[in-house]
């Protein structure tokens, strides 16, 4: 499978996915770096600037190898991070990285019963992979606590053909926008993306 070009025009089920994220797990770190992926760090410092309460339970949907879950760390040092992912070799990983409380193997649209409420879930990198979107804010809703936020990260290209704000709309009654970046470059070294592919990070407050 052409690696760059199935990023830019989807993967497939969410089997191919898994396979395709484990066969990548032990160079995505490196890959990342080269094409300057800054959507954590990007993420982290708008969160930073956006929270006035460091969260004290964060949930990183589609973690993987830990990316985002280091910049949470700096910020939020005291947080206890939970992650999930379906690539079980990403998390071994991140595991390493000592930053996350639990770690679990698990689709994103498959509600998991935690015990604790969450005052932070995000999604950074992945909102690309989600089938249904209706499962997945059914879920958010369910894992948060009142007033907690949700971040993510979204390719504008998807977001105008999905018609995101549509989609954002027909969850107001649930969640209320509370930040919406400018367009940011996503992965700017890859040739594929470039400054062609932008994303959107956005912060939701559940009611
Ligand atoms: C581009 S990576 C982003 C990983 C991490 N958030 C980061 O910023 O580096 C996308 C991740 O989404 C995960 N993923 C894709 N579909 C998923 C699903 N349905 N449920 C859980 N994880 C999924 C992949 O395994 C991969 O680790």
């Amino acid at each position: 499978m052409n690696k760059k070009k199935s990023l830019v025009d989807g993967i497939g089920n969410v089997n191919i996915t898994k396979k395709y994220y484990d066969n990548w797990s032990s160079d995505y770190d490196k890959t990342l770096n080269n094409w300057n992926y800054k959507a954590p760090v990007k993420s982290a410092n708008i969160l930073k600037r956006k929270l006035k309460k460091a969260p004290k339970n964060i949930l990183d949907l589609a973690c993987g190898t830990g990316l985002f879950g280091t910049e949470l760390k700096k910020i939020f040092s005291n947080s206890n991070i939970y992650g999930l992912d379906i690539s079980s070799k990403s998390l071994i990983l991140a595991k390493k990285k000592d930053i996350y409380k639990n770690l679990i193997t698990a689709n994103f649209e498959t509600r998991y019963n935690y015990k604790i409420k969450f005052e932070l879930v995000s999604l950074i990198g992945a909102m690309t992979y989600c089938k249904n979107f209706q499962k997945l804010f059914s879920n958010l809703s369910f894992y948060l606590v009142t007033n907690g936020n949700f971040i993510f990260s979204h390719r504008i290209d998807l977001w105008k053909k999905q018609d995101f704000d549509y989609i954002l709309k027909s969850q107001s009654d649930i969640f209320k926008v509370k930040y919406i970046s400018r367009p940011i470059k996503y992965l700017p070294f890859n040739e594929d993306f470039k400054d062609i592919i932008k994303i959107k990070i956005v912060i939701l407050q559940k009611f």
